[in-house]
């Protein structure tokens, strides 16, 4: 059974005090959400151990948003994989397509994180995802097999069972526009098909998100959908009554 995931991706949104008081309502309704469903909060990294405390003896999960590709050392302004380890994160996003666009990431740069980010004990949740004009191409499977290639094939099996693949088409970030969930499910059996070339049946245990615009309305349905193991949650992740909305849509 592959497991079940609602991910909070927070990006540069709350103050330390609205980031607690947000966990804190997620917290309080976790009753309502099945017990094998895994909710995780990725908020800013300032908000990691204040946040990491609220959540202390709850079913929730910690993460962040992203990682350096260096181990240590006069990188001014960076946050290391270890430093993240030590604040108790069990999780960390790495090449969401806001990274990839505003911030050059590359498959270098992304296949440096995430050997760091494995070898402190970090669980990735590695973002793939076309953006519009490349789905009007019809360049989508393309485009997305190759962020799998470059990155994920890297792996060894051992490593790839740590890994949680988010597909975030980036037209369906914060637009309000979602993929259709037929549209979703062929692209997420794409990805399952991809990582099976690499790792045979090891795939099927692959947990694989969606996300753009998923909110409590829509997550029934896509969730429904044979390869769709759950969500990671933008927008949505910022009201504790729409991300245990979210998580309660299995
Ligand atoms: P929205 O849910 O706001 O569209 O954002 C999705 C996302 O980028 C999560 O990483």
């Amino acid at each position: 059974m592959r497991q079940k995931i609602v991910a909070g991706n927070w990006k540069m949104n709350t103050l330390v005090c609205e980031g607690v008081e947000l966990v804190n309502g997620i917290v309080s309704k976790m009753g309502e959400v099945p017990s094998d469903v895994r909710l995780i909060v990725c908020p800013p990294f300032t908000h990691i151990v204040s946040v990491g405390d609220a959540l202390k003896g709850s079913r929730v999960s910690l993460g962040a948003q992203n990682c350096a590709n260096q181990p240590k050392g006069a990188f001014t302004g960076e946050v290391s994989a270890a430093m993240l380890k030590s604040c108790c994160c069990e999780y960390v996003i790495l090449g969401h397509s806001e990274r990839r666009e505003y911030y050059g990431e590359t498959s270098e740069t992304l296949n440096a994180k995430m050997a760091l980010a494995l070898e402190n004990g970090l669980k990735p949740i590695y973002c793939v995802g076309e953006k519009l004009e490349e789905r009007e191409a019809g360049k989508h499977f393309e485009i997305v097999k190759a962020q799998i290639e470059e990155v994920l094939f890297n792996l060894t099996p051992e490593q790839m069972a740590q890994v949680v693949v988010a597909y975030e088409p980036v037209w369906a970030i914060g637009t309000g526009k979602t993929a259709t969930s037929a549209q979703a499910q062929e692209i997420h059996a794409f990805i399952r098909a991809t990582l099976a070339s690499k790792f045979g049946e090891l795939a099927e245990e692959i947990s694989i998100l969606y996300g753009g615009s998923c909110k409590p309305s829509n997550a029934p349905e896509l969730f429904s959908q044979k390869d769709i193991d759950g969500g990671l949650i933008g927008g949505a992740a910022l009201k504790a009554d729409d991300f245990i909305g979210i998580a309660k849509s299995y």
